[in-house]
């Protein structure tokens, strides 16, 4: 299997507490992951663990056989502008307007990139995911459904091949939630790879190969794309947050 994400044995701790218990999964190319389970059972923990923002207390993360947490500057740096994330909470920094936050990862990841072309580019992802708003706001100023657009907005502006996406169609409309799978399911036919934290069942129906149910912290069960199809109560389970 071609892992380009892959988790051994994985524990997290914080405040003397056991979060994440012994995980170990391969997030195969091209396949989009679905992470589902009970609130406060560790699917943001184990994103973030994967997407290497979060050190595992112990075990280790590779990111095509490279340990994350070993990676010198210029292969943390490649990385980061392949991989994006949409955080539960948007995370967009407060004291910045829409336009600086989208801005700086193109500053960072193409530094060659002019003004003109940074903001042709800003413009193209905000039509995509139908924000319409102004851009001199600050993220106080948008409603939690706005924060989404833009963090979306902010995670597909590099043309990542990896997406951590963090209950991402939460506080959104009908057509908003639309319009954001459409641009995964465009991502997943361009074989990248999708991980994502969710317990709206519709999404995952439509989006996921696998789901990786967490309970406690630990891998409780997989499945698969055929067993999700076939199971008549695994729609009540996923959206009630139950264990399987
Ligand atoms: N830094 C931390 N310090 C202490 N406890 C933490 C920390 N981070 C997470 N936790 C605890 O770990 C558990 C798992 O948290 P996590 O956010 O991963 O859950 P989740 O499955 O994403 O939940 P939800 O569905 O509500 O988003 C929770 O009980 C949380 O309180
Ligand atoms: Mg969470």
């Amino acid at each position: 299997m071609d892992a380009v994400i892959e988790m051994k044995n994985v524990y997290f701790q914080a405040q003397a507490q056991e979060i994440i218990h012994d995980f170990s999964f391969q997030f195969e190319k091209g396949k989009t992951i679905a992470l589902a389970g009970p609130s406060g059972s560790g699917k943001s923990t184990i994103l973030k663990l994967a997407a290497g923002i979060l050190v595992p207390t112990s075990g280790d993360v590779f990111f095509q056989g490279c340990n994350i947490s070993n990676m010198n500057r210029k292969q943390n740096l490649s990385f980061r502008k392949q991989a994006a994330m949409v955080f539960q909470d948007s995370a967009l920094w407060a004291n910045q307007s829409l336009h600086q936050i989208l801005e700086l990862p193109l500053k960072l990841h193409f530094p060659k990139m002019d003004m003109q072309e940074r903001d042709e580019r800003i413009h193209a992802i905000l039509a995509q995911v139908g924000y319409k708003k102004r851009l001199d706001l600050r993220p106080a100023q948008l409603s939690m459904g706005e924060q989404k657009l833009i963090a979306f907005a902010r995670a597909m502006l590099c043309g990542p091949v990896i997406l951590f996406l963090d209950e991402w169609t939460e506080s959104l409309d009908d057509s908003s939630s639309e319009c954001l799978m459409n641009l995964v399911r465009e991502r997943r036919l361009n074989n990248d790879t999708i991980i994502f934290v969710g317990h709206n069942f519709k999404v995952i129906k439509r989006l996921a190969d696998y789901i990786v149910m967490i309970v406690n912290g630990r891998l409780n069960r997989l499945f698969t794309r055929e067993q999700i199809a076939q199971d008549k109560n695994m729609a009540q389970h996923i959206e009630k947050g139950m264990a399987l």
